[in-house]
């Protein structure tokens, strides 16, 4: 048989014959593309432009107006969805949450709030704002979670957070550092790792003997480290420290931020950007920081994170083993591997999220 014939194959894949009615259409496109060329053209070059300008625009702003930095690092203004109401935790879906507001100091005030631990949700039907208080002192362990940037403590990826730790039979006290959400103030590296001292001396004074557990998540890894170390010196520890999507410095941070990505190569990346961080007082040394912190730390990071990349966690890792002395505990790095999808926010999904937290909190506990 003749393979080739066109008559041995199914009718359905016979090749068309090109008949000339089609040409009219194919001569009729390529007029309308030679007309329409020249402001073709114009709309490439001007776009271009457009590009060129903003591209070395960018660099001239920053450096002639350093206060940008700040706001773009913390992000605060950024906040979506625009219209919510964080006084009504209830609109987020946390049931049995109280709102509050902490006054950290002049002109400063922090909405703050306090999700009971499930099995005290489902044991008290209704409980008085007054009483939330008194329940941290049921000797339910205590998370304080401090956000990363941009958003609010309403974000859903936190807000689901919270959910899987009050599930755990945690009590979770998360903030909104000053700037963000409906806090005063201005967001300062100094300023929000204050925020978060507060609330973790608020709450010293009212937890009786229960431990209480610090979570960052991202930039709040870096809020997270600097209040360990500090609450470390002062010989007053937390039980444990997670770090979720940690970056090992906002030098690092910054440069592989994929913002930065058009500019990272260029000579004066350096000047224009890292030094505009740094004469704002923004520099979040979690390298540094982390070896002066003492109990155990859980590291988390997916390998495919671009907002903070994979290899900036792991430095801070290595940074926390080679730090470990017989006086500081052990530091565990867990991987999420790309295809999980987990990204930047979305590790809280990993079906072994609940078993990873349950083994830190009972390692963090025993005596070794
Ligand atoms: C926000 O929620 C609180 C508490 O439920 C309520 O009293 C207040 O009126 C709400 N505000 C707005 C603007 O809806
Ligand atoms: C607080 O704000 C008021 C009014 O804006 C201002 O006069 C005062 O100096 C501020 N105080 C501090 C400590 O920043």
């Amino acid at each position: 048989m003749n393979i080739t014939s066109r008559d041995s194959l199914p009718a359905s894949r016979k090749i068309p014959k090109v008949s000339n009615e089609n040409l009219p259409f194919v001569h009729s496109y390529w007029r309308y593309a030679h007309q329409q060329a020249p402001a073709f053209f114009f709309t490439v070059k001007t776009t271009l432009l457009t590009l060129f300008l903003i591209y070395i625009g960018i660099p001239i702003f920053v450096k002639s107006n350093p206060w940008i930095m700040p706001r773009v690092v913390f992000a605060n203004l950024l906040r979506w969805p625009p219209f919510i109401n964080l006084s009504s935790p209830a609109d987020f879906g946390l049931l049995n949450t109280r709102h509050f507001y902490l006054n950290v100091e002049d002109n400063v005030t922090v909405g703050t709030w306090h999700v009971l631990p499930k099995s005290l949700q489902d044991e008290i039907e209704h409980i008085s704002w007054d009483e939330y208080e008194d329940q941290l002192r049921n000797g339910k362990k205590v998370f304080l979670y401090l956000h990363g940037n941009s958003g609010t403590r309403g974000s859903h990826h936190r807000v689901q957070l919270y959910k899987l730790l009050a599930d755990l039979d945690f009590h979770v006290v998360t903030l909104d550092y000053r700037g963000y959400g409906d806090s005063t103030g201005v967001p300062t590296e100094e300023g929000v790792v204050k925020d978060a001292y507060f609330v973790y001396k608020w709450l010293k004074q009212r937890v009786g003997g229960s431990n209480i557990f610090l979570w960052g998540h991202s930039l709040g890894t870096g809020v997270t480290t600097k209040l360990a170390k500090i609450l470390c010196d002062e010989g007053d520890e937390p039980a444990g420290v997670v770090l979720e999507a940690p970056f090992n410095n906002m030098q690092d941070a910054a440069t592989y931020h994929p913002f930065a990505f058009p500019y990272r190569r260029l000579p004066w990346f350096e000047w224009i950007f890292l030094q505009s961080l740094g004469d704002q007082g923004i520099y979040f040394k979690s390298d540094e920081s982390i070896s002066s912190v003492t109990p155990h730390i859980l590291i988390l990071h997916a390998k495919d994170d671009l907002v903070v990349p994979f290899h900036l966690g792991k430095k801070l890792y290595h940074k926390a083993k080679a730090t470990r002395t017989e006086k500081t505990k052990t530091v565990e790095f867990v991987p999420f591997e790309a295809n999980l999808g987990y990204g930047h926010k979305l590790i809280y999904q990993a079906p072994e999220m609940a078993d990873i937290i349950r083994q830190f909190i009972v390692k963090s506990e025993s005596s070794d």
